[in-house]
């Protein structure tokens, strides 16, 4: 069954995201935010048990995120982690919004449900709003994913910022010019995004 968490869920969604979090899959995250944002949360139960775990960010009207996906390596394979990606995918449609996005490195999964590799200058929100604050920030193996919730959904547009100092492909035998890497006020830098999505 897939349903909306409650409070008395965050213990076991915080069991999974460490789980992953510990293997570098998935960020960590504090208990205490898990209850702060047990709103967003949905979970995939069987048996009376927590067996899988994702959660909804809305960035802006028409962006949102699918994050902190999880499902329990003891029922990997049965379905659930596409189920909670609809889950979540409709209720980013009922609040209107139109595209759906995730920094993950399971990328064909997410293809699987409709998403398609996305340069991350679209997703500047995200990359302003939590890649600048990210440990991993110059060194994010993790790729974009997007995928429309709305039949002709408005293209979204990338932010000037970011797309300034996207790298341009090199010819064979050019030198490489890359661009300065774009900094805070406070001087810790953003990642540059390349056409494919990687960062460097
Ligand atoms: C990715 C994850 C959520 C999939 O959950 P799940 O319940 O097994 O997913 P489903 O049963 O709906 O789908 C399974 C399908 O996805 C594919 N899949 C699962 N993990 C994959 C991966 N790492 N790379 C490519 N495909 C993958 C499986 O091969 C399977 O395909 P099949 O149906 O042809 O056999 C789960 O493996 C997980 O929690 N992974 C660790 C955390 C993580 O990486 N989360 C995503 C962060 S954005």
């Amino acid at each position: 069954m897939i349903r909306r968490a409650r409070p008395s869920d965050a213990r076991a969604i915080h069991a999974l995201v460490h789980r992953y979090a510990a293997q570098d899959l998935l960020l960590p995250r504090p208990l205490a935010d898990i209850y702060e944002r047990i709103r967003d949360f949905w979970v995939a139960e069987r048996d009376g048990q927590i067996v899988g775990c994702a959660a909804l960010r809305i960035w802006w009207h028409d962006l949102a995120e699918i994050r902190s996906l999880a499902v329990d390596p003891a029922v990997e394979g049965h379905g659930y982690g596409g189920k909670l990606v609809e889950a979540v995918g409709r209720e980013a449609q009922r609040y209107g919004v139109t595209w759906l996005f995730a920094l993950t490195r399971v990328a064909p999964f997410f293809e699987r449900h409709g998403f398609a590799e996305a340069d991350r200058a679209l997703l500047y929100q995200k990359v302003w709003g939590d890649c600048a604050r990210c440990p991993k920030q110059t060194a994010c193996d993790e790729v974009a994913v997007l995928r429309p919730l709305v039949r002709d959904a408005a293209p979204l547009r990338a932010d000037p910022r970011l797309t300034a100092h996207v790298v341009p492909p090199r010819a064979p035998g050019m030198p490489e010019h890359l661009p300065p890497q774009p900094r805070l006020r406070d001087g810790r830098r953003l990642p540059v995004v390349a056409p494919n999505g990687a960062s460097r």
